[in-house]
């Protein structure tokens, strides 16, 4: 059983596995990431149930470009279908949709179903669905950096003056764009053991649950079961008991 008191504000997810899984069913890779849709719709669903107010999706990594290029505009297709047919359901269901990552690269009518799903669930107050769209946790650190040296540059700021609260507002999680806390719980399934270039800057207290199955079988069941697991950890921060 889930303790309520202790859900954790941000989950967020890097949904590995759906090439595997089509290949172990003799199916195109895309099959495997339209199931991977809707494992990713039924998380956004129970994330909402479970009270969770942030969830974050790695949907398409600044890597991820090195693929062919059918599975690419495939991706970006089943993301505009997804869009398009759940806006309604996004709209009732009170949930914020944002991005993060430097969208201006990716196809331009995924920009603009996006973008009127930004706009259309702007004034939501349940769930914020954060979707990571060619993000990549190095670039979003370079280019905080960037906007802090051209701060320094122009004299706004001495070097002194540059905190660790500041560098987190010029992420895209930051105040700056989405105002989301740094996660508290990410969960990576398809069994690799590392971040991928991940929220690199956010990550630094996060729990990391690693649930041995593929993306487009990560159920609702095995979702409590990853923050079940996080409940029972026991969160330091680096200090001592
Ligand atoms: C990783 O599986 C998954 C992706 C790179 C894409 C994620 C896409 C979805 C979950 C479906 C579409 C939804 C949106 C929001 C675009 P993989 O292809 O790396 O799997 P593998 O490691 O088994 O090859």
């Amino acid at each position: 059983m889930l303790n309520k008191d202790r859900m954790p504000k941000h989950v967020a997810i890097i949904m590995d596995g759906n090439g595997r899984w089509a290949k172990a069913k003799g199916l195109h890779r895309l099959a495997g990431h339209n199931a991977g849709m809707q494992s990713m719709k039924k998380i956004v669903d129970h994330s909402d149930k479970l009270g969770i107010k942030y969830l974050t999706v790695y949907a398409f990594s600044t890597e991820n470009w090195k693929r062919s290029l059918d599975e690419i505009s495939g991706i970006f297709k089943l993301l505009v279908k997804y869009v398009n047919s759940d806006l309604k359901g996004l709209v009732e269901n009170n949930v914020k949709v944002k991005l993060l990552g430097d969208y201006s690269t990716i196809p331009g009518d995924a920009v603009k179903s996006l973008e009127k799903t930004i706009e259309a669930t702007k004034y939501n107050t349940g769930l914020q669905f954060n979707i990571a769209l060619n993000y990549g946790g190095r670039d979003e650190i370079k280019k905080a950096l960037q906007c802090i040296a051209g701060e320094v540059k122009n004299g706004n700021i001495e070097p002194n003056d540059i905190t660790e609260d500041m560098i987190s507002s010029y992420m895209y999680t930051g105040s700056k764009f989405n105002d989301a806390p740094d996660p508290e719980l990410i969960i990576r399934t398809g069994g690799e053991l590392r971040l991928s270039n991940f929220l690199l800057w956010q990550s630094a207290y996060s729990e990391l649950v690693f649930p041995d199955v593929l993306w487009p079988d990560f159920t609702p069941e095995e979702y409590e079961k990853a923050i079940a697991d996080y409940q029972g950890r026991e969160r330091r921060f680096g200090g001592r008991k």
